[in-house]
């Protein structure tokens, strides 16, 4: 694993950026597509992989659990013929909390399963009781020590008609892993609509899986007794997206994003035709231009279609730069204004009363030292740095890298002024 723990990123704000920027694949999709090759011993090849760090965690937590295979140039070619040792251990759940995406396939390939418990992290608490509800229900055994989850088929897992108490992006794909391989018919209800969750689908389709209602809130999944390896492309990342697509609302910035599904963000692109940006779309294209005068606006997040938790903290910045008071209620998670305190450091004027956060503009930036605190917080304040006046460094810039890839270098490549140093 690269070590990238002390790295740092200074960014000269003010430049003026323009040009194509392309899409990677989505981080979201391609970590439960990797942990849903546990549920074949067949040949799996995926394409547009993207190269950041949770991925290459969750690569190795396939490793540990006996696959082989490699992973470069955004492609991923690996097969799991037999367990080997069915532990996650705690250093690959502590660097990715996405590995609990392995307990729903592995518990129905192998009937036992060991995972570290996924700590809490920067963004609130990260509960997983529905997952447990849901695996406990089709006939798992689940013991939990301060350290570990345990999970034991004793008999066959069985299907189950289950609703999802809340809507919970993981907890919807752990069970549909274990449902795929589980004789009979489950159906699952109030699941997430996320993009992910449907490319996850559609890579279990490919796998030979039978599954009806891909794209609704009501899956139901006839279980296989064996499942095949496929060749699978990952779909673009929408929260790379949305952040690409908000860096070209600053300044006269001019960006096209390519290898885009503007569908993908319909709700920022609503979002920032009401602030009045100019927005142009085609078909995997998006195009912004703007005068740089920005109305304000209360928005809240929510579950897809609606507008995710995951742009919440990039929205905030470009939202100082808004004349007037905007609020942005969030919805989803318990502690998730983290990046406020560090924009307010850089001059913006932010208040933060319960789930809502009120942001008061225009407040021109200033650039400072500050502190990355978790994955999307940070590029928040990348985008604050571009645009703020002199010279920001943001410390703690790994975070960055388990979800974006190549950050620094594709902002190089549409103008920035950006560096990365390592400690
Ligand atoms: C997924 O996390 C994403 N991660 C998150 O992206 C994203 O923010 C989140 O969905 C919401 O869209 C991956 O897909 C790997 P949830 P997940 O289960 O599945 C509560 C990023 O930046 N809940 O949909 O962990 C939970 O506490 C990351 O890429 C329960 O109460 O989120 C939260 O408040 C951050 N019990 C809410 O539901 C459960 O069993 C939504 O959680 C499960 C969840």
């Amino acid at each position: 694993m690269v070590k990238i723990k002390n790295t740092k990123i200074l960014i000269n704000g003010k430049k003026r950026l323009s040009g194509h920027v392309r899409i990677a694949g989505a981080k979201n999709a391609a970590l439960p597509e990797l942990a849903a090759i546990i549920l074949s011993n067949g040949e799996f090849h995926f394409r547009d992989v993207p190269e950041v760090e949770d991925i290459r965690v969750m690569f190795q937590a396939l490793k540990n659990l006996g696959a082989e295979g490699e992973f470069h140039s955004n492609t991923v070619k690996i097969t799991l013929p037999e367990i080997k040792s069915p532990v996650v251990p705690k250093e690959i759940v502590e660097t990715s909390r996405a590995s609990i995406l392995i307990l729903g396939p592995l518990l129905a390939r192998n009937g036992y399963a060991k995972v570290s418990k996924p700590g809490g992290c920067a963004i609130g608490e990260r509960k997983i009781n529905f997952h447990i509800q849901g695996l406990q229900k089709m006939g798992a055994e689940i013991h939990e020590d301060d350290q570990h989850i345990i999970a034991t088929a004793h008999k066959p897992l069985h299907a189950i008609d289950y609703t999802f108490p809340n809507k919970t992006v993981t907890g919807t794909e752990n069970l549909l892993m274990a449902a795929v391989l589980t004789e009979g018919t489950t159906i699952l209800r109030n699941c997430a609509l996320e993009p992910e969750v449907g490319d996850l689908i559609q890579l279990l389709l490919s796998m030979g899986a039978d599954i009806k209602g891909k794209d609704t809130d009501t899956i139901t999944i006839t279980g296989k007794t064996s499942l095949n390896g496929t060749v699978h492309r990952v779909i673009p990342d929408r929260i790379e997206m949305g952040t690409y697509v908000i860096a070209g609302c600053f300044q006269d910035n001019e960006i096209v994003v390519e290898n885009a599904v503007p569908e993908y963000v319909h709700s920022l692109l609503k979002i920032l035709e009401e602030i009045g940006v100019y927005v142009e779309t085609g078909k995997d294209t998006i195009k912004l231009k703007t005068n740089g005068v920005f109305k304000p606006i209360d928005v809240e997040t929510s579950p897809y279609p609606g507008f995710p938790t995951d742009l919440q903290a990039q929205l905030t910045t470009l939202l100082t730069q808004a004349d007037g008071i905007s609020r942005i209620k969030e919805n989803i998670f318990n502690n998730r204004f983290q990046h406020t305190h560090e924009l307010n450091t850089m001059g913006a004027n932010i208040e933060v009363e319960g789930d809502i956060s009120i942001i008061k503009g225009k407040t021109p930036l200033i650039g400072k030292t500050i502190r990355g605190t978790d994955l999307r917080a940070s590029a928040a304040l990348v985008l604050g740095g571009l645009i703020a006046e002199g010279q920001t460094i943001m410390e703690n810039a790994y975070q960055l890298f388990r979800g974006y890839e190549n950050m620094p270098r594709k902002l190089v490549q549409l103008g920035a002024d950006v560096k990365q140093i390592e400690e």
